[in-house]
């Protein structure tokens, strides 16, 4: 592992965080609607599509973190103490989130309706139990919304970088040359 600290996110990065930033706003979206849907085709199809890329944005978290945990990054951004260690428990968490939120939706389709991925089905891996599966997307429900409410922060955070700072941070998670 590489112990330089790079100017920039690498373009591995960068992509995996925009991609990932695309697909896990449009599952937050769509499974906040998604439940009350009426009972159509329609509805089944919307479900297929957000375990579907759920599943994908699993693996996707997954290497990111291998990522993350191999490669260098960036210099935390002068601040405060109180600022530096706040970007940093909050990154931390995301990640723990976005690893997590899929993970309990999984887990809870393990006891339930099994897996798909588009075409694909896999069925149950354990005996069928609905008030258990029901029980952990209770908490897929609670995860995804604090994963929500912690995007906020983020987005928040890069706001006041990009108009109140004026420091030019999101250039180094852009594919373009650094501040
Ligand atoms: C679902 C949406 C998103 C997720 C899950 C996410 C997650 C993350 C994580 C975990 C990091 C830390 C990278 C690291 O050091 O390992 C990061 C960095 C960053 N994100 Fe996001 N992000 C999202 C959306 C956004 C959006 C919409 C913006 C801005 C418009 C943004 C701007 C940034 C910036 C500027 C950094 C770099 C911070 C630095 O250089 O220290 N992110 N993001
Ligand atoms: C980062 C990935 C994911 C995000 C952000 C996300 C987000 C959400 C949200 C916000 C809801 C609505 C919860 C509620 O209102 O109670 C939801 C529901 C649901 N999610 Fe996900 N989800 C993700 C991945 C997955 C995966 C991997 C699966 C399964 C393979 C899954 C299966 C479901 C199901 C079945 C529901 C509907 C629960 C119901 O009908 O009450 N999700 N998701």
């Amino acid at each position: 592992m590489s112990t330089a600290k790079p100017k920039r996110y690498n373009n591995t990065a960068i992509l995996l965080h925009w991609l990932l930033a695309i697909l896990i706003t449009g599952l937050l979206v769509v499974g906040f609607f998604m439940p009350d849907l009426p009972k159509t085709p329609l509805r089944k199809v919307i479900y297929n599509l957000h375990k579907s890329f759920g599943l994908i944005v699993f693996a996707l978290v997954l290497f990111r973190i291998y990522w993350r945990l191999s490669h260098a990054v960036p210099e935390h951004v002068p601040g405060s103490r109180l600022q530096v260690r706040l970007a940093h428990y909050a990154h931390i968490f995301i990640y723990a989130l976005i690893l997590v939120v899929p993970g309990i939706g999984l887990l809870a389709s393990a006891f339930n309706h099994g897996f798909n991925l588009f075409v694909f089905h896999w069925e149950p891996l354990f005996t069928v139990n609905k008030a258990l599966a029901h029980q952990i997307m209770g908490w897929h429900g609670v995860t995804a919304y604090l994963l929500a409410a912690l995007l906020g922060l983020h987005l928040a955070a890069f706001f006041w970088h990009q108009f109140v700072q004026k420091d030019g941070l999101i250039r180094r998670i852009w594919f373009t040359a650094p501040y």
